[in-house]
C-alpha cells in the first residue's frame, strides 16, 4: 500500500465520513476550526488523521499551517477542498502549497465551475478536478444531498478521474452554501 498524504479541507463537517475512510490507508491532514468537531474526527484514526485547526480565511495562518503539515508528513499527494465561497484567497493558497497534488475542488450548487477554475492559478504538475454538489429528486421536490451521498460521490470522483462530476442534479433554486 502506497500511503499518501492527503489534505482534506472541511473534513470535519459533511465530509467527516470521507476523512475516516481515507485515514484507514493514508495520512490525512484535516482543516477545520472547531476543536470539538476536530477531536471527534481525529479520535477515530488518531495515528493517521492530523488536525490543522485554522481559519482558512486568515491567509498567513493558513500558509504557515499548510507549511507545517508538509514539513511533518511530506508534500500533499492529493487535496480535497470544500471551501465556502467568499473565502478570499483560501483556495489559491491551498493550491500554492500543493504543487504536485491531484486536486479535487468541491463546489456548491450555485457555483459556476468554469468561473471557479478561471479564478485559480494552477501549475503544470498539479491536476485539478471538480465535484459539484447538486440535489436529489425526492417525489415532487428536491432535497439536499445527505452526508452519506456526498461522501460516496466524492469517493467515486477520487476513483474515476473525470474533470467534472456532479453529485445528484442541479436545480434552479440555490442552496445555503451552493
Ligand atoms: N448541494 C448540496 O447538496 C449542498 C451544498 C452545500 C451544503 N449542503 C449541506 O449544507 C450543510 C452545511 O454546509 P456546510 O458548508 O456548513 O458544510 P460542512 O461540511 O458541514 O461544514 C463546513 C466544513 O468546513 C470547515 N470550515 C468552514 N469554514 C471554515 C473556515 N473559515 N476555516 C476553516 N474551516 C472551515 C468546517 O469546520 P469548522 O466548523 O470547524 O470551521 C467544516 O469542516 C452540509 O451539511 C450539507 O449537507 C448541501
Amino acid at each position: 500500500m502506497n500511503r499518501k498524504h492527503i489534505l482534506l479541507v472541511g473534513g470535519t463537517g459533511m465530509l467527516a465520513g470521507l476523512t475516516s475512510y481515507l485515514a484507514i490507508d493514508h495520512h490525512v491532514t484535516v482543516v477545520g476550526r472547531d476543536k470539538e468537531n476536530m477531536a471527534n474526527v481525529v479520535q477515530r484514526n488518531p495515528d493517521t488523521c492530523h488536525p490543522l485547526i485554522v481559519d482558512y480565511r486568515e491567509e498567513e495562518a493558513l500558509s504557515s499551517a499548510l507549511q507545517r503539515a508538509v514539513r511533518q508528513n511530506g508534500p500533499f499527494d492529493q487535496v480535497i477542498a470544500w471551501v465556502h465561497r467568499g473565502s478570499g484567497k483560501a483556495m489559491q493558497l491551498i493550491l500554492d502549497h500543493s504543487e504536485t497534488a491531484a486536486v479535487i475542488h468541491i463546489l456548491g450548487s450555485r457555483a459556476n465551475p468554469e468561473y471557479e477554475k478561471k479564478c485559480l492559478c494552477l501549475n503544470e504538475q498539479q491536476s485539478y478536478r471538480q465535484v459539484q454538489l447538486g440535489a436529489k429528486h425526492d417525489g415532487e421536490n428536491f432535497r439536499w444531498l445527505t452526508h452519506e451521498e456526498i461522501v460516496h460521490g466524492v469517493i467515486d470522483a477520487i476513483e474515476h478521474s473525470s474533470d467534472y462530476q456532479l453529485i445528484g442534479q442541479l436545480v434552479n433554486k440555490g442552496g445555503k452554501n451552493g
